[in-house]
């Protein structure tokens, strides 16, 4: 016990934010009088002790004794408290906020009369966790970033085949007040979305969803005249979590419409990244009526952490394969299946992503007859001098050297877009170089090629990790681009090509010749240029600055510089400025160059500035794009 002599009392404060868990008490006859945690619920975070004051001025004279609780097990469960002093003076140190007062597992019980049942959303909110159980049994388990007062969107949880039932839902823990659970609503339709694909942090021709984070392009597929994109999403949250495939088609790579979701966690575990094929000899059985199904190959990542399938026979409807999983677990850090027909053998083959012992990365090797039995045939767990290897997301492709159908390499890419070039058997790949380094620029994940495009074009869309914040979505997919070996003084290169489908969204004819009068959000750009030694070129567009170093050989954006070597003296560069994404192609595709960018809302114009002497242009073209959120079943508006 001590005397409470003077205003304040400061202390030193970390570790977990638990309030009576991981807490210091000021305890004034019996009673807690005062309280403070440290900072931390979440994983991550910091030990690092801060300086908090209490105002005891109310209470002088009064005995007391401090309290120091560490009572919780797990992430952040100790607190970490030191140099208490009793002071008149607390300087700048802030005062303790009393902690927010906490209900753990809220629950309420709902008679499910409609198909959806609709949750209030906050974003950027902390995730709870809300279990919904019908009949006893838990039907889901979601981490749902809930909106404690007015929400900023709804997320929908389809009810339909439990209409008629008796539900529980209960959230693991909501601060007192909360309005989460009672503001849960019913409803039969689907709601239309407000100012649907017009928001103002929208890319307008690039993928995104209509609500939720998303990620990896997953199952990147032509079927039945569709060019199919799925995606990691998230559909309860801004952050990633949850992971569902969500679902979106194309008639030629530009427009998008999306679908419902098509893969939803399960037993099995979230659904992880993944791939899809036709099915054309229906190898699978799951074809019907002689037509081949599409099936997806899929990661089911909870423990263990498996591979399994699901097929569709309309490319709408997916029925998960009953037998699941197809591969048992290798390793828990095994995922992300990328699965191609063999013709030379014959067969089915699958790269996947398998964490060794040591953190160590490799892609196994697997074939199939009939995409449900699959045997390991190698393991590739190095370059020619097995360095460091490739990670997670792999996907292996054959491609001619300039064309050349005769003279052709396989390519193996990686999450992070590095490659390794070689031959493959069937069963083994030969890497004949160590990784080469492809896309620069920042951001770019997780990329994949398309399956099954008719004319036979390799065609790539990568995750762009662009936020855009205030907004009810999350990240955008890339431009598809296609790609292509060509020679290079440093051996075979990839090259990327925006598809040549774009052209779809100029808005108005070449505006080069008039440029000071052009205006326009959404911007391509295309100039051939031959600048002389030392030499720069300037080029404004949105608030961003592209400069292209001819001395150098270098491109730079807003300060992160890439490699971009003159071709014959001339160098060929294309731009798509979009509201949350910049895309630049230079040296004719050599560089591929995306980054995440907030284009400057009043900033419409486009300005080319040489340095340093006179740039002469072989060609200049700039355009107006237009949205590409125009199909009928986008327009969405109340
Ligand atoms: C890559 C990745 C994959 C995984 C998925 C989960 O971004 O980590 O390896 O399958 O995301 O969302």
């Amino acid at each position: 016990p001590f005397q409470l002599e003077r205003n304040y009392i400061t202390f030193l404060i970390g570790g977990g934010g638990w309030a009576d868990e991981t807490c210091i008490h000021l305890i004034v006859d019996g009673q807690v009088a005062r309280t403070a945690t440290g900072p931390n619920t979440d994983s991550g975070g910091s030990e690092r002790l801060s300086p908090l004051a209490w105002d005891v001025s109310k209470l002088k004279n009064r005995n007391a004794t401090i309290e120091i609780v560490d009572n919780r097990k797990g992430g952040w469960g100790h607190i970490n408290v030191d140099q208490i002093v009793q002071t008149d003076n607390r300087g700048s140190i802030a005062m303790a906020t009393p902690p927010i007062a906490v209900e753990k597992n809220v629950s309420r019980q709902l008679a499910v009369k409609q198909k959806f049942l609709r949750f209030p959303m906050k974003i950027g909110a902390k995730a709870r966790v809300l279990s919904i159980k019908v009949d006893g049994k838990q039907t889901h388990r979601l981490d749902m970033e809930l909106a404690d007062g007015t929400p900023d969107w709804w997320a929908t949880v389809d009810m339909s085949q439990w209409v008629g039932k008796e539900i529980s839902l209960s959230v693991d823990l909501l601060p007192k007040g909360s309005q989460a659970i009672d503001s849960i609503v019913q409803s039969d339709d689907l709601p239309k979305l407000d100012n649907l694909y017009a928001e103002p942090l929208r890319s307008q021709f690039h993928f995104s969803p209509k609500r939720g984070w998303q990620n990896d392009p997953n199952g990147l597929v032509f079927y039945r005249g569709e060019f199919h994109l799925f995606f990691q999403h998230n559909p309860y949250g801004w952050n990633w979590g949850n992971m569902h495939w969500g679902h979106a088609t194309s008639p030629d790579l530009v427009h998008w419409v999306e679908h419902g979701d098509v893969l939803a966690p399960d037993d099995l575990g979230p659904m992880f990244s993944g791939s899809a094929v036709v099915d054309w000899e229906n190898t699978s059985g799951f074809g019907k009526n002689n037509q081949p199904p599409l099936v997806l190959v899929y990661t089911a990542a909870g423990n263990p952490t498996t591979q399994c399938i699901a097929y569709s026979n309309d490319g709408r409807q997916f029925t998960k394969y009953e037998k699941n999983p197809v591969i048992q677990q290798i390793s828990n850090g095994n995922r992300d299946p990328k699965v191609f027909w063999h013709q030379p053998s014959k067969s089915w083959c699958q790269v996947l992503y398998v964490e060794l012992p040591g953190k160590k990365h490799s892609v196994h090797f697997f074939k199939s007859s009939n995409l449900k039995d699959w045997v390991k045939t190698s393991v590739t767990e190095g370059g020619i001098d097995g360095d460091k290897y490739l990670f997670e997301c792999p996907d292996f492709f054959e491609l001619p050297i300039d064309g050349d159908r005769k003279n052709s390499r396989w390519v193996l890419t990686a999450a992070d877009s590095q490659y390794a070039i070689g031959t493959f058997d069937g069963e083994r790949f030969r890497p004949e170089n160590s990784r080469i380094a492809d896309v620069r620029g920042r951001g770019f994940y997780a990329a994949q090629t398309f399956s099954d495009i008719p004319d036979g074009r390799r065609i790539q869309i990568g995750w762009i990790q662009a936020p855009s914040p205030g907004m009810p979505f999350n990240q955008l997919q890339s431009i598809p681009s296609e790609l292509t070996l060509r020679t290079t003084p440093d051996g075979p290169r990839l090259y990327h090509t925006p598809v040549q489908e774009l052209v779809k969204l100029r808005g108005g004819p070449n505006a080069a010749e008039a440029l000071e009068t052009f205006r326009s959000e959404l911007i391509e750009l295309r100039a051939e240029f031959e600048p002389a030694e030392g030499q720069s070129l300037s080029i404004q567009i949105r608030g961003a600055t592209i400069v292209y170093d001819a001395a150098k050989q270098e491109i730079e954006v807003n300060g992160i510089r890439a490699s971009a070597p003159l071709l014959h003296g001339k160098q060929q560069l294309t731009i798509y400025v979009d509201k949350t994404t910049l895309e630049i192609f230079a040296s004719g595709g050599l560089t591929y160059f995306p980054l995440p960018f907030l284009a400057k809302p009043e900033d419409q114009s486009v300005r080319l500035e040489p340095r340093g002497g006179k740039v002469h242009f072989a060609s200049l073209e700039v355009y107006p794009l237009r949205t590409s959120w125009t199909n009928a079943e986008n327009v969405n508006r109340p």
